[in-house]
């Protein structure tokens, strides 16, 4: 399975293009830091999952893209009421006209499934591209450091470090192969095979976003956000545990 795309398309598509409901998390920030009439975007969007499910709790004008297109044919159909614009997309090249957004919606990863370094920037250069100013964007980022402390995860590390010391493979250590495709566990991580996702640690992801120039006015990880709350800085943050995904809000 050479990439990420490739493996959304096949192994992982029905997954992805099925998938219904908000987490409480994703539930929470969506309500709390957007406006229901906003032109609003989601990248990465698959089958529409969360597109849809702001629908139903009132958002107005949304827009989903997604670079695998038989995800927006399948998001289409979901979409009942024919008022959400899906299209092909790649968050890296977007067709889309700069500041055409109120508000842009990167959950889920998105930026983590890009393979190179420079293909993550340009999709945050991209992302502020099409947001107006003064606009919101939301972005989550798989977490490195909280990974690679938990008990389990720790050994895979250091057995995956092994493998590509002596395979000479220069991926470095935050490129993981996917330990789960379609919702099964992927055997084929054991041997250190790609799709690979991009684990981001919390100051890489903070600057990674200030240097696509966004303005970080919220920071938390699932753990500060499963208690619906935000710190408005990575000092305060820093002071607490960091569990789970990384997720930012930010202004153009
Ligand atoms: C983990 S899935 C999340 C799907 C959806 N956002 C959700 O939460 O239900 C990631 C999605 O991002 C899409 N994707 C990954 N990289 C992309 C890119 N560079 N441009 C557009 N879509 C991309 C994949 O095709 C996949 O549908």
């Amino acid at each position: 399975m050479p990439n990420n795309k490739e493996a959304y398309s096949t192994v992982d598509f029905d997954y992805w293009a099925y998938s219904q409901n908000l987490s409480q998390q994703e539930k929470f920030i969506l309500e709390t830091y957007l406006d229901k009439k906003g032109k609003t975007v989601e990248a990465g969007t698959a089958g529409g999952r969360i597109v849809l499910e702001m629908q139903k709790i009132g958002f107005t004008s949304l827009y989903g893209f997604d670079y695998v297109p038989e995800f927006i044919e399948q998001a289409k159909q979901r979409d009942t009421t024919n008022s959400i614009s899906f299209t092909v997309g790649d968050a890296t090249a977007l067709n889309y006209d700069d500041g055409f957004f109120d508000q842009i919606i990167y959950l889920q990863q998105i930026i983590c499934c890009i393979e190179d370094d420079l293909g993550r920037l340009t999709a945050l250069k991209e992302a502020y591209r099409i947001l107006r100013k003064g606009g919101t964007a939301i972005f989550s980022f798989l977490n490195f450091e909280h990974r690679s402390r938990k008990p389990l995860y720790l050994p895979y590390l250091i057995y995956l470090q092994t493998l590509r010391k002596i395979g000479n493979s220069q991926w470095s250590l935050q490129y993981v192969p996917r330990l789960k495709l379609g919702g099964k566990l992927n055997l084929n991580s054991l041997v250190d095979q790609q799709p690979y996702m991009y684990w981001y640690k919390l100051e890489e992801a903070y600057q990674s976003l200030k240097a696509a120039n966004f303005d970080i006015v919220g920071i938390s990880s699932d753990g500060q956000l499963s208690q619906e709350k935000m710190h408005l800085s990575l000092e305060t943050l820093r002071q607490e545990p960091i569990k789970g995904m990384l997720y930012f809000i930010c202004k153009k």
